[in-house]
């Protein structure tokens, strides 16, 4: 191999258990995948630093009070040769040992290391079943890496301070070990539990009724698959006729609903967003190895088979997708943390408060194998009376407007797929708290552009998805009346090319950009408030390969994230490339003037990574 080449050796498209597939570039990409693992001996070593690397996500550090957290070490396991096996379960009591016992914040550390080599693999983080956290591994290096998520999980306390039994907790990481595939993921899982600042909750007595953000269940339902399995507590979704289905009943005493829906796609939808129409394989005769339907996709969750809302995916790219330089030591958007999204179920009580039990389903329109999929039922109980009742008083299902242009001679073409939908539910309940109708309104917009070119060697895809929702209450008394909006704008852009060089080699060049905006605003009465979220990532990588081999690589990539609320900003803007940070400037305050003393104060406490 050539010696002035840094050899890198890594999986493109991972996928994050069976067979890594491909999914961009119709032709090269996908024999990569079998056999480029041939190591360069003449070159090893020659750059590899001392220290394992540290990845991280950008993302806003959690507000945590100015509190000792006490803290529960839950797990610790190495991942080896997890394929296949049940999850990985220890048991969990509710602390006892610290000495509050009430807390503003419970935060989940997950902290792992790898050396060697090893794909993206995804995990679910599960406690009697509810899950805490969906993620995806990061890649490793010979030199070894580590890797901290830190998930403000305090939505979840009514589950983790709950002194009534020893509750299962269960990590599923499907990983393979062998001669070639070396990395064994060593985790531990710690949950940081923040008492309250002396004399701070008050205004959670004041607002005992619990609508609208910031109000934690008081109960939630597992509505994920039981223990024991082989391959993880959530549902595998195949195909787009496939559903998931899970019973379950509710306290009669419910007053409030919220479905918290777990998603991630892999295989052939790992790239879902990248699918070519079937037509377009059909007339290329690519039926058999490329995936296909095209690339729109959405998860429906029905209650009692009425469908109770949907999701419209983010698209996130794990560390082993497109090009898998691109996300060290900066992480994909999303991939350590992956994004769920709350359905308010509240309408439907009515219909779900008679003591007997209900079924979610879930399945995913114009799915390939595999989606998986999983839910929280978090649920609100009216703590002064026994029953509560209700009615769904509306429920309008558009059906989905989907439509496909395309246009192709032989491989080459460009496809505009749209599609667009909205689901409106409207139904009251009466609890002690009086008599309340919730309507809850999700209007989707989809599109995308998608252009093969070089004889489907570059492949271009601009997507965006427009995602709103929001919630009304309506109170006995109307001052009251609660507002929840929440608008989100999803984006994609993705161009990957293949420049041919001499020698049966050539060079993979990607540009990715990914981004997304989540603008929310709540309105009780009078009273007001707005954050805002704007989260984007660039990228460049460029890639060497030779007869299948990837010989060497680069990528860099550009983040900027701006978060402002009427409590707290927080901005950053980082550049990375080649595992290096180049750039880091962050602004933790709304004011201007702070600025440069946050940033520089910031960078000195910076490791440096190599
Ligand atoms: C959990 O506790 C039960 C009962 O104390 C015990 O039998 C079981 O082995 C424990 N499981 C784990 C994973 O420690
Ligand atoms: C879809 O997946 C389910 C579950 O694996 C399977 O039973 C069914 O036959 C599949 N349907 C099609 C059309 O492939
Ligand atoms: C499609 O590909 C298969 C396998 O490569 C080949 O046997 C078949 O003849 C091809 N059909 C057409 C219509 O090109
Ligand atoms: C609750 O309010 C709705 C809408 O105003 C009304 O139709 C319903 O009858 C009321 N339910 C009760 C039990 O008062
Ligand atoms: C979503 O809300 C934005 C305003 O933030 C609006 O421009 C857009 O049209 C809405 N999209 C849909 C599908 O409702
Ligand atoms: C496809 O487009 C490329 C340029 O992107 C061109 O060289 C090639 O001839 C085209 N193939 C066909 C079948 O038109
Ligand atoms: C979010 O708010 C910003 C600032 O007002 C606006 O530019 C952006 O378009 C909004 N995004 C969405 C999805 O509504
Ligand atoms: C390409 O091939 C030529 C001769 O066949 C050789 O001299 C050259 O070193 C090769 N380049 C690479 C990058 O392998
Ligand atoms: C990809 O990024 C590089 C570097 O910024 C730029 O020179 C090139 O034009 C981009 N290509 C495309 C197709 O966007
Ligand atoms: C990437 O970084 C390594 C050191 O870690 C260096 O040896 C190599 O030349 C760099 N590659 C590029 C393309 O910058």
């Amino acid at each position: 191999m050539d010696n002035t080449f840094l050899t890198i050796l890594f999986f493109l498209f991972l996928s994050t258990l069976h067979h890594p597939i491909s999914a961009s570039n119709l032709h090269k990409f996908k024999q990569l995948n079998s056999d480029f693992l041939a190591q360069s001996t003449s070159s090893h070593h020659t750059h590899t630093p001392p220290s394992p690397t540290k990845y991280f996500e950008v993302t806003k550090p959690i507000q945590l009070p100015k509190t000792k957290p006490c803290s529960y070490h839950v797990l610790h396991h190495d991942f080896g040769y997890t394929y296949g096996s049940p999850p990985v379960i220890a048991n969990y009591t509710s602390p006892s040992h610290c000495s509050s016992n009430k807390f503003s914040k419970i935060v989940l550390e997950w902290k792992a290391t790898c050396v060697g080599r090893q794909f993206d693999r995804i995990f679910g983080v599960w406690l009697d079943g509810v899950e805490l956290l969906r993620s995806c591994t990061a890649e490793p290096r010979t030199n070894g890496i580590v890797w901290i998520v830190e998930k403000d999980i305090t939505r979840y306390q009514s589950l983790l301070l709950n002194h009534e039994k020893s509750q299962t907790f269960a990590v599923f990481l499907g990983n393979i070990v062998d001669k070639t595939y070396t990395g064994v993921y060593h985790v531990d899982v710690t949950i940081h539990f923040y008492p309250f600042v002396v004399n701070t909750h008050k205004t959670k007595k004041i607002n005992s009724l619990a609508f609208g953000s910031g109000f934690h269940a008081d109960l939630i339902l597992p509505i994920s698959r039981n223990l024991p399995l082989n391959d993880g507590l959530w549902f595998e979704i195949q195909n787009s006729t496939d559903v998931g289905l899970k019973e379950f009943a509710v306290p009669r005493n419910a007053y409030r609903a919220v479905l918290e829906v777990y998603v991630s796609f892999h295989e052939s939808d790992e790239f879902w967003y990248t699918n070519l129409p079937n037509e377009y394989l059909a007339a290329n005769n690519l039926t058999n190895n490329t995936p296909g339907n095209g690339p729109f996709r959405e998860v429906v969750v029905t209650l009692d088979g009425k469908v109770a809302g949907s999701v419209w995916p983010f698209t996130v790219i794990y560390t082993g997708g497109v090009n898998p330089l691109l996300w060290r030591p900066i992480t994909g958007i999303g991939s350590f943390d992956l994004p769920s999204y709350d359905i308010e179920v509240t309408p439907f009580l009515g219909t779900i408060l008679d003591g007997k039990s209900h079924v979610f389903g879930f399945s995913v329109t114009n799915a390939l194998n595999v989606w998986y999929i999983d839910a929280n039922l978090h649920l609100w109980l009216d703590a002064e009376s026994s029953r509560t009742e209700g009615e769904l008083v509306n429920h309008i299902d558009k059906p989905l407007v989907e439509s496909l242009v395309s246009d192709f001679i032989g491989l080459n073409g460009t496809f505009l797929t749209s599609a667009k939908k909205s689901i409106l539910t409207t139904g009251w309940v009466r609890s002690s708290f009086g008599n309340i109708t919730t309507s809850f309104v999700q209007n989707f917009d989809y599109y995308n552009k998608m252009v093969m070119a070089k004889d489907g060697g570059k492949q271009t895809v601009n997507q965006v998805i427009f995602f709103n929702d929001s919630v009304r209450a309506k109170l006995p008394l109307s001052y009251l009346d609660l507002v929840d909006n929440t608008h989100r704008r999803f984006s994609l852009y993705l161009d990957t090319d293949e420049l041919e060089q001499n020698n049966d080699t050539y060079l993979a060049v990607s540009n990715a950009t990914l981004g997304f905006d989540v603008n929310k605003s709540h309105s009780k009465g009078s009273g007001f408030s707005n954050s805002f979220l704007n989260n984007v990532q660039d990228g460049q990588g460029t890639m060497v390969v030779k007869k299948n081999l990837v010989i060497s690589g680069v990528g860099e990539t550009q983040q900027d994230y701006r978060y402002k609320s009427d409590e707290y900003c927080y901005f950053r803007k980082i550049g990375v490339s080649n595992y290096t940070i180049l750039y880091d400037k962050v602004k933790n305050s709304c004011n201007k003037r702070s600025r440069s003393r946050f940033g520089l104060n910031y960078i000195r406490k910076l490791p440096i990574m190599l």
